[in-house]
C-alpha cells in the first residue's frame, strides 16, 4: 500500500518535471500565443544584448568591462568555477553592493560569472542562435521555462542591470517590460523568431 502511494507520488512528480522541461518545446498553446512569444524575443534580445548583461556572460573565461566590451582588469578570469582565482575571486572586489565612485568595482550578492561548464554564451549570440540556446536544458544550466522567468524576475545579478553603479548606463528597456516580454516568450512556447 505504502509502496503504491510512493509510487504515485514519484510519477506526478516526474510527470510535473517533464512537463516543464517539455514545456518550451512544445508547439504552445495557441497561435496567437505563439506569434506573441516569437515577437516579444526581440525585447528579451536587446536587453540580452545590453553590456550590463553580456560583460558577464561572455565567449571566453574572461569577464568584460564596461560599454564596449574591455577586457576586465588584473587579469582577473572566471578561475572555471565562476567565482575566480585566488586572490582575483571575485568577492575580493565585488561586494554585495556597488562601491561608489566612478570605475569602483559593482556589486551585488553573490557576484560571479557562469562556469566554464555551463558557460551561458550571450556575446556573439544572433537572436535566433540566443533563443534555442536558452530553450534548451543542456546549454542554459538545467533550468526549466519558469525557472528562468523566475531568475529574470528576482536574481540579483540580473536586477543590478537597473542599478549598475555610477558611470554605467542601466539597461534602457524597464526591468518590468522585459518580465512581462520574458513570460510572453515562455508561455506561447519559446518560440525561435523567423
Ligand atoms: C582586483 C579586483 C577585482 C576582482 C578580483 C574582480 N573584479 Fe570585476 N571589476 C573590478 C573593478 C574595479 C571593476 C570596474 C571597472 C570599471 O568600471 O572601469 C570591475 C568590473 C567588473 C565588471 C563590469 C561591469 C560592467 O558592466 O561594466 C564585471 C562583469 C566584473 N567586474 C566581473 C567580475 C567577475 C565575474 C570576477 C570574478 C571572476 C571579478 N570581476 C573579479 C575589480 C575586480
Ligand atoms: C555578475 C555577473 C552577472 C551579471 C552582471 C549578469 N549575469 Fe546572468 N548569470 C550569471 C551567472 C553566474 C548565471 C548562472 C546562474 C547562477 O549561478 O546564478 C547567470 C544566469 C543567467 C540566466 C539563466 C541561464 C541562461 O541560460 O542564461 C539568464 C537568463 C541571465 N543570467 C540573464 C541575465 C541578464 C538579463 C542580465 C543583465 C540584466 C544578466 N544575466 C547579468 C552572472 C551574471
Amino acid at each position: 500500500m505504502r509502496r503504491t502511494l510512493d509510487r504515485r507520488v514519484l510519477l506526478v512528480a516526474s510527470l510535473a518535471a517533464a512537463f516543464a522541461l517539455a514545456q518550451c518545446r512544445a508547439a504552445g498553446p495557441d497561435p496567437a500565443a505563439q506569434a506573441r512569444s516569437a515577437a516579444a524575443w526581440a525585447t528579451v534580445y536587446e536587453v540580452l544584448q545590453h553590456p550590463r548583461c553580456v560583460n558577464c556572460h561572455p565567449a571566453g573565461d574572461v569577464p568584460l568591462v564596461g560599454e564596449h566590451r574591455e577586457v576586465h582588469p588584473q587579469n582577473v578570469q572566471s578561475g572555471g568555477n565562476g567565482m575566480g582565482l585566488f586572490a582575483m575571486a571575485c568577492p575580493t572586489c565585488h561586494r554585495d553592493e556597488n562601491t561608489p565612485g566612478r570605475h569602483m568595482p559593482p556589486g551585488a550578492p553573490r557576484w560571479h560569472m557562469p562556469p566554464r561548464n555551463t558557460p551561458l554564451v550571450f556575446e556573439g549570440r544572433g537572436a535566433r542562435e540566443l533563443a534555442r540556446q536558452l530553450a534548451d536544458p543542456s546549454q542554459n544550466g538545467n533550468l526549466s521555462p519558469q525557472q528562468l522567468l523566475e531568475h529574470v524576475k528576482s536574481d540579483p545579478l540580473v536586477l543590478w542591470g537597473w542599478n549598475p553603479g555610477e558611470g554605467r548606463a542601466p539597461v534602457p528597456v524597464p526591468h518590468r517590460t522585459f518580465v512581462a516580454a520574458f513570460q510572453d516568450w515562455v508561455e506561447g512556447g519559446c518560440r525561435v523568431p523567423e
